[in-house]
C-alpha cells in the first residue's frame, strides 16, 4: 500500500464465480500481489473473496458509464497494477442472439468495448508498478480460429478480442505483455444435462475438461515469461 492505494494489483474481471474466481483466490493464496476484481451478480463467491481481502468493484458493463465509473475507482484506490486479466464474458448461443438481438451489442460491450476502455486506463497504473513485467491477459475462445454455426455472435466477439489484445501487444511494448488464453472446455455449467456434457466430451480428442488448475498454469506461465507478447496460449482439444 501506498498511503491508502493499492500497489502491484492484479485485477480480474467477472471473479464471482468458476474461472475468475478460482484465479482470484490463487492469486491470494500464492502471491503477495492485491487483488482487485469485478463481479455483477452478489452471490457468497463475491463475499468470501472481499473477506480474503480482495476489492470488490460491482459493474455491469452492459451499462453507459460503466467502464468510465469502474477506472474511476480504479484511479482512486490503486496505485500501481502489476496484472490486468479480462476474464468477464457472456457465452450466448446463437438462437438466443437471433431472438434478442441486442445481445450482440451486450456481448461486444464486454468481450470488447470494456478490455479497450480498461486497457487505456490501465496503462499508466501498470507502467507505475515496480514489478519487471506487467501484464494484460484476456480470456478468449479456442474456436474463434474455426467458427461455430451456433455461435456465431459470441465467437466474433472473442475475435474481435484477440484481434484488440495483438494491436495492443505493439503499441504496448515493450513496457507491458499482452497475451491471450484460448480454452476449449474447461468446466460444464452447473445444470448441464448428462446428454450434454457426453455430446461434448465425444467431440473431443481428449474427452475431459480442461480443469480451471490449466487456466491458472497458463497465467503463471505468462506472468513469468520474460518476453511473451502478442502470443495465444490455446488449451483447446483437438476435435475428432
Ligand atoms: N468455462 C469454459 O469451459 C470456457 C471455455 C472457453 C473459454 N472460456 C472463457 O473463460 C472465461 C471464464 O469462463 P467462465 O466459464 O468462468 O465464465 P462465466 O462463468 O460465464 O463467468 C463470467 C463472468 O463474467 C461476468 N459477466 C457477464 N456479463 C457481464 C457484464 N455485462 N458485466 C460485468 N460482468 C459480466 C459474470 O459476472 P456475474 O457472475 O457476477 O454476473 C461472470 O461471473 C470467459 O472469458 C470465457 O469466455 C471458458
Amino acid at each position: 500500500m501506498l498511503g491508502d492505494k493499492l500497489e502491484n494489483a492484479v485485477l480480474i474481471t467477472g471473479a464471482g464465480q468458476r474461472i475468475g474466481r478460482f484465479l482470484a483466490q490463487r492469486f491470494l493464496d500464492e502471491t503477495d500481489y492485491p487483488v482487485i476484481f469485478t463481479y455483477r451478480t452478489e452471490r457468497p463467491a463475491v463475499e468470501e473473496l472481499k473477506s480474503a481481502g480482495a476489492l470488490g468493484i460491482q459493474v455491469d458493463f452492459t451499462h453507459p458509464n460503466a467502464v468510465h465509473d469502474c477506472c474511476s475507482v480504479l484511479t482512486e484506490k490503486v496505485q500501481s497494477l502489476r496484472a490486468v486479466i479480462h476474464n468477464a464474458s457472456l457465452w450466448i448461443d446463437e438462437q438466443l442472439v437471433l431472438q434478442k438481438p441486442e445481445l450482440m451489442q451486450a456481448m461486444f460491450d464486454v468481450h470488447v468495448h470494456t478490455p479497450y476502455q480498461l486497457n487505456q486506463v490501465c496503462l499508466p497504473l501498470l507502467q507505475a508498478s515496480s514489478c519487471e513485467q506487467k501484464d494484460i491477459i484476456a480470456l478468449s475462445d479456442c474456436r474463434t480460429s474455426e467458427g461455430k454455426a451456433d455461435y456465431a455472435g459470441y465467437l466474433s466477439s472473442k475475435a474481435a478480442l484477440e484481434s484488440l489484445m495483438l494491436s495492443h501487444a505493439r503499441a504496448f511494448a515493450p513496457d507491458v505483455k499482452v497475451n491471450t488464453i484460448a480454452p476449449g472446455l474447461v468446466c460444464f455449467n452447473e445444470g448441464d444435462s448428462e446428454d450434454y456434457k457426453q455430446k461434448r466430451l465425444d467431440e473431443s480428442a481428449i474427452p475431459k475438461p480442461a480443469g480451471m488448475e490449466s487456466i491458472w498454469q497458463a497465467v503463471d506461465f505468462l506472468m513469468n515469461s520474460p518476453t511473451s507478447t502478442g502470443s495465444k496460449i490455446e488449451i483447446g482439444q483437438l476435435m475428432r
